[in-house]
C-alpha cells in the first residue's frame, strides 16, 4: 500500500462535479474531447434522472477532487457491471488511489449481488500505464476486438471476477 494520503469518498453527486470531472479527466492528457464531454455527460445524465443507473464516487482532499470513478450494471446481464471511467489527477498518480478506488466500486458491486467487472481500453502504446494498472489489480484480458477504435487500435476488454 502505497497511499500516503487520507482522501475522503463520497458518492453522492454535485453539480459542480460535472465541470470538475471535465477538467480532471482533461487533465490526465489521456481522452480525446469526444470521451471528455462523454465522462461529463454521464454525470449531467444522473443529475437529471437519479434511476439513469450511473454511480459515482469522487476522493476528495481539503475539498478538491483529486479522483473518481463511474460504474453500472450492464443492461440485460443478470450480474456482470461496466467500469466506465476511473481516473487520478496526475498530480497524485502512482500512490495506490486507484487501486483504492477500484477496491471500492468492487465491494459496491458485490454487495449489489454483482459477479463481474469488465473495463476497456486501447491497445495503443500511450495506454500501456492503464492495462498495466488492470493487469495488477487482478483484471484479466477477455478479449479483443481488432482494430476498435481504428485501424491498428484495438479494444482491450478486461474482467475481473468478484468473489
Ligand atoms: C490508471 C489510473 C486510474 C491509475 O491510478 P493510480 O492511482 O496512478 O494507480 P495506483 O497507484 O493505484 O497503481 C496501482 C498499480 O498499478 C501500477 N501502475 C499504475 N500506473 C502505472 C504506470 N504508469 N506504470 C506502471 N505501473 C503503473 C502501480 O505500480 C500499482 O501496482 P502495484 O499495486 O503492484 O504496486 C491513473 O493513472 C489514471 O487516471 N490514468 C489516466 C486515465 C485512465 O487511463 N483511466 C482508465 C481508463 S478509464
Amino acid at each position: 500500500m502505497k497511499i500516503v494520503i487520507a482522501p475522503i469518498f463520497r458518492t453522492c453527486l454535485k453539480l459542480s462535479d460535472a465541470s470538475t470531472i471535465k477538467s480532471l479527466v482533461k487533465a490526465t492528457g489521456f481522452f480525446r474531447d469526444c470521451e471528455i464531454d462523454i465522462a461529463e455527460e454521464l454525470i449531467v445524465t444522473q443529475l437529471a434522472n437519479s434511476n439513469a443507473g450511473y454511480r459515482f464516487v469522487f476522493t476528495e482532499v481539503d475539498n478538491l477532487v483529486i479522483g473518481y470513478a463511474c460504474w453500472g450494471k450492464t443492461p440485460c446481464t443478470e450480474s456482470t457491471w461496466d467500469l466506465y471511467w476511473v481516473a487520478v489527477h496526475p498530480n497524485y498518480s502512482n500512490k495506490g488511489l486507484g487501486k483504492v478506488i477500484l477496491n471500492f466500486v468492487e465491494n459496491d458491486i458485490r454487495l449489489s449481488g454483482g459477479k463481474s467487472l469488465i473495463a476497456e481500453t486501447s491497445s495503443l502504446n500511450k495506454y500501456s500505464s492503464t492495462r498495466i494498472f488492470y493487469e495488477r489489480c487482478n483484471y484479466r484480458i477477455a478479449s479483443v476486438v481488432s482494430d476498435f477504435y481504428d485501424n491498428g487500435d484495438d479494444k482491450i476488454i478486461f474482467r475481473k471476477f468478484l468473489d
